[in-house]
């Protein structure tokens, strides 16, 4: 698919979403995690982990949604905590059909709906004490429906956490031992991504997403951009990513409350 039948603009018709949602299915469908490495709670980034930041606290008997939820590894995460109902929504039948064997083979019980986030699929309203979502909210092609989508599945005072690629990690390149920008912290368009296969990806400002949220009517509690010094000191510290996350931030986890 040629970037250019893409609409270069935050703000995509319904044809450019179906584009999205088509290359980006077919990737999770086929290329799956074997590039891109999957990442599941307790880690929300290659350097950050809710041991650390304890951003949910006791779950146990909370009724919790994934948001994108591959593999359904995040899903066991949550079950060991004694959640007492589990859902979940991906764009992808090969990842959900993934969870659904993983979490069978531990004797989870959870609710597996195959749909991209941005539309209706039968969720309740009202009824979530937890949504979350560990590098998937990022894919979705509508930030402000989305999260208010999000917002209408939780109970007031109901708790979102989501994380994704920080837009600065996105922007920097090494060159020759130093880090450059490559692409403006300010450019929001949609372009290709090769990894092993295409996807569609855009990179939004944290700007952004803070104001989406607000939009929706969540109130930010906590944002976390710093690197875990503990997991930079327990691994290679002198791959690519880590010499990143040294120096800026790669990853940012955001909680948020429904007012
Ligand atoms: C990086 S994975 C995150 C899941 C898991 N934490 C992991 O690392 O494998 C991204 C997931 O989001 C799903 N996804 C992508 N676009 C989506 C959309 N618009 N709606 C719902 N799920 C989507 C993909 O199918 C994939 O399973």
């Amino acid at each position: 698919m040629e970037i250019k039948s893409v609409n270069r603009s935050i703000i995509i018709d319904d044809m450019d979403k179906k584009i999205v949602h088509k290359t980006n299915s077919f990737y999770w469908d086929t290329a799956g995690n074997d590039f891109l490495k999957a990442i599941v709670l307790p880690f929300y980034g290659a350097f950050v982990s809710e041991e650390k930041h304890q951003l949910f606290g006791d779950v146990s008997g909370k009724k919790l949604l994934e948001v994108g939820c591959g593999n359904g590894q995040s899903l066991q995460y949550q079950a060991e905590r004694n959640a007492s109902e589990l859902w979940a929504v991906d764009i992808s039948e090969r990842q959900i059909e993934k969870a659904a064997q993983h979490l069978n083979s531990l004797g989870v019980s959870a609710k597996l709906i195959c749909s991209p986030m941005e539309e209706e699929c039968g969720i309740p309203t009202d009824y979530f004490d937890y949504v979350y979502s560990i590098y998937a909210i990022g894919w979705t092609t509508d930030l402000e429906g989305t999260f208010c989508r999000i917002s209408s599945y939780l109970k007031k005072d109901g708790v979102f956490i989501f994380s994704w690629s920080h837009p600065i990690h996105r922007c920097v390149t090494e060159d020759n031992g130093r880090f450059v920008f490559k692409k403006s912290y300010f450019d929001e368009d949609w372009y290709p991504v090769a990894v092993e296969g295409e996807l569609l990806l855009a990179d939004r400002k944290i700007s952004t997403y803070v104001n989406a949220l607000a939009k929706a009517g969540f109130v930010v509690e906590h944002m976390i951009e710093q690197t875990d010094d503990e997991i930079m000191q327990s691994r290679d510290n002198n791959s690519d990513m880590a010499k990143r996350a040294k120096m800026f931030p790669v990853t940012f986890v955001i909680k948020a409350r429904k007012l």
